[in-house]
């Protein structure tokens, strides 16, 4: 399988450490991985024109969404990962969500796997971060295939945590061997 990462958060810290993680476990099971840290990139708001609603026509705003797009149609497994920020991905993540749209009428992703990863510093807000990346799933027909939650609060709380480290792994395995 050939999966895409996408890491939505602002720092280098614990989602793309996962995210790095996931994708080397991956490689060893025979899988071509790449990633895309989002904060690296130039993305600007959806403005609303819906240009993208009429099949077939591209998204005007010129920026790095566009590449992103034409890589996440190209492989079968999307991984999204972010930090929960206020019980949802952050504003980083957010604002490419919206520049996704042109796939909610040209059904790209239609039947691709999608994983959902986020890392808080408080387990009790899991089910509404992970709301946000099912409604992408739904709009866009991604088949989400796992998700997975881990709890760190500073940058490198997952890195230094045998046990989350052990979790990723696992997950790894589960999903991909
Ligand atoms: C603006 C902001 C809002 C946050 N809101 C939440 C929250 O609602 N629930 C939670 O569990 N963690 C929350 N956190 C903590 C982060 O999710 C946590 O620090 C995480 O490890 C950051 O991931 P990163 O190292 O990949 O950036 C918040 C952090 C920030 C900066």
């Amino acid at each position: 399988m050939n999966i895409i990462a996408i890491c939505g958060s602002p720092r280098k810290g614990n989602t793309e450490f996962t995210l790095k993680r996931f994708l080397t476990k991956a490689e060893e099971y025979g899988h071509k991985v790449e990633l895309v840290l989002l904060r690296e990139k130039r993305i600007s708001y959806c403005n609303g024109c819906n240009i993208c609603m009429r099949e077939g026509n591209p998204c005007p705003i010129v920026d790095d969404a566009k590449m992103i797009m034409e890589r996440m149609a190209a492989n079968d497994m999307i991984v999204f990962g972010s930090p929960n920020y206020y019980n949802n991905v952050t504003g980083t993540m957010k604002v490419f969500f919206d520049r996704l749209n042109p796939f909610y009428s040209d059904k790209k992703l239609s039947g691709k796997k999608a994983i959902a990863i986020f890392v808080g510093d408080e387990v009790k807000s899991i089910d509404k971060a992970i709301f946000s990346v099912q409604s992408i799933a739904n709009s866009f027909g991604l088949d989400l295939v796992g998700d997975l939650y881990l709890c760190a609060s500073g940058p490198q709380d997952v890195e230094r945590n045998a046990e989350s480290v052990q979790k990723i792994d696992e997950f790894a395995k589960n999903i991909l061997s």
